[in-house]
């Protein structure tokens, strides 16, 4: 039997992939580099399997798309029927191409006339990715075959014992939740027709549990913006396996001949620095992009928190002058400008302006905005619809509802609004008619994109809609950047139901949370900066008292907080006073200054042992900036010593406390240093014995800047 071994190698991370006759392949290692010389022969005797007891004779290796026939008593990595049965494939490799970045491979499995592709991928940042596919290419008159799933996966160390998941909730997503590998199969989904709040985002396997600095871990993302799955199975008598794939509902996708299914792309992240390292891959991946953004990220004013449905001409256009006094470079109109929306229980659909609040639309202050040197952007929610709309009241049949269920019961309703079937290509044609004439019209520069509700038993055209709903919400967001290229978009749901990596193919932003309370958002940022660099985050100023906490916090507290994101203001800033109106001023002022070591540096969290303490630094070539924020009371008396780690050992730096955001409270005696606002040391001494950090107070924060000499 022919046996051969293909290496690839990018950035610290290798995978090993061998095939052995016409069996589909299998990866041997995916894991830290291994330099030139593998010595490919001696790593099959290495690795080879053996025939433990008590399991099948032959000594089958866990191929790409593991299944039962393979020894496999884990989730097989697909399951397909025909007629109704389920169809156990053998696939035939009939070609392969590799080189140093990426192997494809193809297989024909005779009975079903299904060929699979499946191609793997180390690209920038030493992210792997894998893409999949099934394309039918039986006879005309062959069975169409059902795919229930379609899972990629790769094999992680058995020494893996930890496993880092997350959960979360409105106002409060990401929250991680780590728990020990569990035994068996297990499979994490979501059927919410969007990620949702308390999306897993990322499953991470490491050796002991996570740490940002160090260790090893090995983590799989699914970019796609719906309902998914992911999966560990750690088999006694195999190898542990973590994957991901696209949650498909019984019938849903059904290939006739001809026809083809392409699965989400599904990124492993494998790091040997902790969490930090992981991030940085994917943080490095994204940034490498061609759609990344490469225009400074602008600092918005949003008029959520500052008006909500309560929209008046003159008061907005006022807004927006002060805007544009205090530095503000982006005014978004959020939600309460379309036809009879005047709270949450009607119009999602009809996209045109309300002349009962706009009387001369909205082009007046579009114009105002745009001539007082600032972006203009509007809020649309396109996928959703209120039953209470002129294009419901036209076309009932656009819902993607089973319509019975409609009529006789409305308990699908969720925040009184309805979902949209743009699969529909009537239902697409009408949302992307009336939003690209506004984007036109009011020369739109970015558009906050929400999604209000989960989807349930989603139905287009007789079958389960979510996968065909998702494709066309892309396909949607696309059309629309090809008309306008200089669009952005901003993905929102409800706050941060949507951020993974699919949406931020087309996407230029997510909004994090619908929670503006810095004492939150430390944690939800932190955690979404898992994935998303800082530019793509958005993290704006609040009110004084939190809408969704109640909590009241200090402005210096909010401002160091959005600074550690794409950052903005979400308030009321006309009934801001002197003092504050000025502080606003200045932060304007340094988020400017600081934005390309923020949004172009390594983001690395510190090792800190009090849990109060939120530590997060942003570390570019010769200047980083901190954001030190304590989110409870400190346990210690006397704060511990602050290790600043990335910098480069042998440079002098200074370190200054940027005192525009105001300065926090602390305890009465602080730390010479900290007093006197400046001090100078080699970047070893920062990194190996550190700073004393003053004892905070509770919800305090302060801003360092430091820079090379
Ligand atoms: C959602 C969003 C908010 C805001 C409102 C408007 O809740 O997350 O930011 O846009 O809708 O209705």
């Amino acid at each position: 039997m022919t046996r051969r071994l293909f290496h690839l190698e990018r950035d610290g991370v290798a995978l090993l992939i061998a095939r052995e006759g016409a069996a589909l392949p299998h990866v041997l290692h995916w894991g830290g580099a291994l330099g030139a010389d593998i010595a490919p022969d001696a790593i099959a005797a290495a690795l080879s399997r053996q025939t433990p007891p008590g399991t099948l004779d032959a000594a089958w290796q866990l191929s790409l798309s593991p299944q039962e026939g393979d020894g496999w008593s884990g989730r097989p990595g697909m399951q397909l029927r025909r007629r109704g049965i389920v169809h156990h494939p053998r696939w035939v490799v009939t070609a392969d191409e590799a080189s140093r970045e990426r192997f494809t491979v193809e297989a024909r499995d005779e009975a079903s006339g299904l060929l699979l592709t499946v191609s793997i991928g180390i690209e920038a940042g030493g992210v792997v990715w894998v893409e999949q596919a099934l394309a039918h290419q039986g006879t005309p008159e062959a069975d169409a075959i059902d795919i229930d799933w379609f899972e990629a996966s790769l094999p992680v160390p058995s020494t893996t014992d930890s496993l880092l998941t997350f959960d979360g909730r409105w106002a409060r997503e990401k929250r991680p939740v780590v728990t020990a590998m569990p035994a068996g199969a297990t499979v994490r989904q979501t059927r919410r027709g969007r990620p949702g709040h308390d999306s897993p985002i990322a499953a991470i396997a490491s050796i002991g549990e996570p740490r940002w600095r160090s260790g090893e871990l090995w983590g799989v993302h699914l970019a796609w913006s719906s309902d998914l799955t992911m999966r560990v199975d750690r088999v006694t008598d195999a190898l542990t396996l973590i994957g991901a794939g696209e949650l498909l509902r019984p019938g849903e996708i059904r290939l006739a001949p001809g026809e083809a299914y392409r699965a989400p792309r599904t990124a492993f992240v494998h790091s040997s620095e902790g969490l930090d390292g992981f991030a940085e891959r994917v943080h490095t991946w994204l940034r490498a992009r061609s759609q990344h953004p490469a225009s400074p990220r602008p600092l918005v004013l949003n008029t959520w928190e500052a008006v909500y449905f309560d929209h008046d001409a003159a008061r907005l256009t006022a807004l927006a002058e002060r805007a544009a006094d205090v530095g503000i470079e982006r005014f978004v109109l959020d939600d309460g400008w379309f036809l009879g929306r005047r709270d949450d229980s009607t119009s999602l659909g009809d996209w045109v302006v309300d002349q009962g609040v706009w009387p001369d639309g909205l082009a007046p202050l579009a114009d105002r905005v745009h001539r007082l040197g600032m972006q203009f952007g509007l809020w649309f929610e396109p996928e959703m619809v209120s039953l209470d709309s002129d294009v419901a009241r036209a076309h009932p049949d656009w819902l993607l509802h089973d319509a019975g269920h409609l009529d006789h019961d409305r308990s699908l309703s969720w925040r009184q609004q309805y979902v949209l079937d743009l699969a529909n290509p009537a239902a697409y044609a009408h949302v992307l008619g009336q939003i690209d004439a506004l984007v036109r019209e009011l020369r739109i520069d970015f558009i906050k994109w929400d999604h209000n509700r989960d989807l349930v038993e989603s139905v287009h055209a007789g079958r389960p809609g979510g996968h065909a709903q998702m494709s066309a919400v892309y396909a949607l967001m696309r059309e629309l950047k090809t008309r306008h290229p200089a669009l952005e978009i901003e993905s929102c749901s409800s706050g941060g139901a949507r951020t993974d990596l699919g949406i931020l193919e087309v996407a230029d932003r997510v909004w994090a949370s619908d929670s503006n309370d810095p004492v939150e958002r430390q944690d939800i940022q932190r955690w979404t900066g898992l994935l998303l660099p800082p530019e793509l985050v958005g993290a704006h100023v609040g009110p004084t008292t939190s809408h969704s906490s109640g909590r009241t916090t200090a402005l210096s507290y909010r401002m160091a907080t959005s600074l550690m994101g794409s950052a903005g203001f979400e308030w009321d800033i006309l009934s801001c006073d002197a003092d504050e109106t000025a502080a606003i001023t200045r932060f304007a002022a340094l988020y400017k200054e600081l934005r390309p070591v923020l949004h172009g540096g390594t983001v690395v969290h510190p090792e800190v042992r009090d849990p109060a303490w939120r530590i997060t630094a942003f570390v570019g070539a010769s200047a980083a900036v901190i954001v030190a924020a304590t989110v409870a009371s400190l346990e210690d008396a006397r704060a511990e010593r602050l290790r600043i780690p990335g910098l480069s050992g042998d440079r002098r730096y200074r370190v200054r406390v940027r005192r525009e955001i105001g300065g926090p409270q602390y305890g009465w005696i602080a730390p010479e240093w900290f007093r006197d606002g400046e001090i100078e040391l080699p970047g070893a001494v920062l990194a190996e014995v550190g700073l004393q950090l003053p004892t905070l107070w509770p919800l305090q924060a302060f801003v360092l800047h430091i820079e090379a000499l």
